[in-house]
């Protein structure tokens, strides 16, 4: 540009992705609900990017009028309390970072207005929880724009508690931490996505979904009122954190599995231990729980966990010899109403031909239509930063591309 001083620079842009998580120990409460510190520690299992995926461009320029943020192509509000805790906690990292002095071109960039634009790679309306990987992403994102290299997880935290945990691939434990302040209250990685190369991951999607309570407001009613939550996060959580961490380390589906099932089902009874009580769990996820059980009684051990968060939908694990007749079994339970062909989605699955006693055991009340496709992934990496300029969602001029 003409006339800029060398130090300035019109446009810097920065492009990441991040992964959704799911948790196999639940978060469930907040001591801090500004700071977001949770009242226990959780665990979780990163999703792959190549199926479930958050992408992230942040912009900065001094030719921006005002902050702005586009979401799946739509403007939103750029003012939500978290998204401003996330922009100035990044913001506060790259000063102390620079230390006030030399670099004048990341300290002109911290001056100038940002545009944001992010994206998912699978639909919003599937109900797939798209909080974690939406501020992991926009943390990292910004992160990069400014030549932040910290920790980034206590960040990512102040967007959405469960989204410090998508700041890293393949298990990952977020630890409640004890101060007041929240420094200590961190993701860290326990062991990365090639750990455990058989495990297998199938979300059940489940059909006509109504927009259930959100878990921000759903978990404040729970520590106020569920003494079971207290318990859990006093005495529960702590022995079974140390548990699933051992199953972890040493692959043993049966444990891994039965764990996760009684987690999530100890989750769901915490909401229903909640005054006026919360219903995440419909009657095609009670389906799913029964087919799961009776799946496992058939066989003779756990071949399949299921675990759900705050809605319907079921996700699976399962290790890879098992996903193609369990996939059959769903098939089979649920028969798909229209989309046959894009009934199973993700990785590749392979036919199977059930044995009849197998059909005669355990597919017992098909319920046609309920569950609207399967997605099949697995563990993966955490965020990635994108190269290619031309995968940017904003353009030079520092608007949406698409
Ligand atoms: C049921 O992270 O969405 O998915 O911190 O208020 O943004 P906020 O809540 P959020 O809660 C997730 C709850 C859960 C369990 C889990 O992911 O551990």
């Amino acid at each position: 540009v003409p006339g800029a001083m060398a130090a300035e620079r019109a446009l810097a842009m920065a492009t990441c992705t991040a992964p959704v998580n799911i948790a196999v120990i639940k978060y469930w409460g907040k001591r801090d609900t500004d700071l977001i510190l949770p009242i226990n520690s959780s665990l979780s299992v990163t999703l792959h990017q190549d199926q479930l995926k958050t992408t992230t461009t942040a912009a900065a320029s001094r030719d921006f009028k005002e902050d702005r943020l586009w979401l799946n192509g739509a403007e939103v509000d750029m003012g939500h309390p978290r998204v401003q805790a996330c922009l100035r906690e990044v913001r506060r990292l790259a000063r102390k970072r620079r230390g006030g002095s030399e670099d004048a071109a990341t300290l002109s960039l911290l001056s100038y207005k940002v545009h944001i634009a992010s994206e998912n790679n699978f639909p919003t309306a599937a109900g797939l929880a798209s909080s974690a990987a939406g501020y992991a992403c926009l943390v990292s994102a910004l992160a990069r724009l400014y030549g932040v290299e910290d920790e980034l997880s206590e960040v990512a935290r102040r967007g959405s508690g469960s989204a410090c945990r998508s700041m890293w691939g393949g298990f990952v434990q977020w630890q409640r931490g004890e101060r007041p302040d929240g420094t200590d209250s961190l993701a860290h990685q326990v062991a990365p996505e090639t750990h455990w190369p058989e495990l297998r991951v199938l979300v059940l999607v489940v059909s006509g979904q109504k927009k259930p309570v959100a878990s921000t407001v759903g978990m404040q009613t729970s520590v106020e009122t569920s003494p079971l939550l207290k318990h859990r996060a006093e005495v529960v959580v702590p022995e079974r954190l140390a548990q699933m961490m051992r199953h972890i380390r040493e692959r043993d589906f049966e444990g891994f599995g039965q764990l996760a099932m009684r987690d999530s089902n100890q989750f769901h009874a915490t909401c229903l231990d909640t005054f006026p009580p919360i219903f995440y769990l419909n009657d095609i996820s009670r389906h799913i729980i029964a087919l799961a059980h009776r799946y496992n009684a058939h066989h003779g051990h756990t071949k399949v966990a299921y675990t759900f968060d705050a809605g319907p939908n079921a996700v699976i694990f399962a290790l890879a010899d098992t996903v193609d007749e369990f996939v059959e079994v769903v098939r089979h339970s649920f028969p798909p109403a229209t989309n046959g062909d894009q009934f199973v989605r993700g990785l590749p699955v392979g036919s199977a031909a059930l044995p009849q006693e197998l059909v005669a055991a355990v597919v017992t009340e098909p319920v046609p239509g309920a569950i609207q496709y399967i997605l099949h992934t697995k563990p993966g990496p955490g965020p990635q930063l994108v190269d290619d300029p031309s995968q940017h969602l904003l353009g030079a001029d520092g608007l949406p591309q698409r």
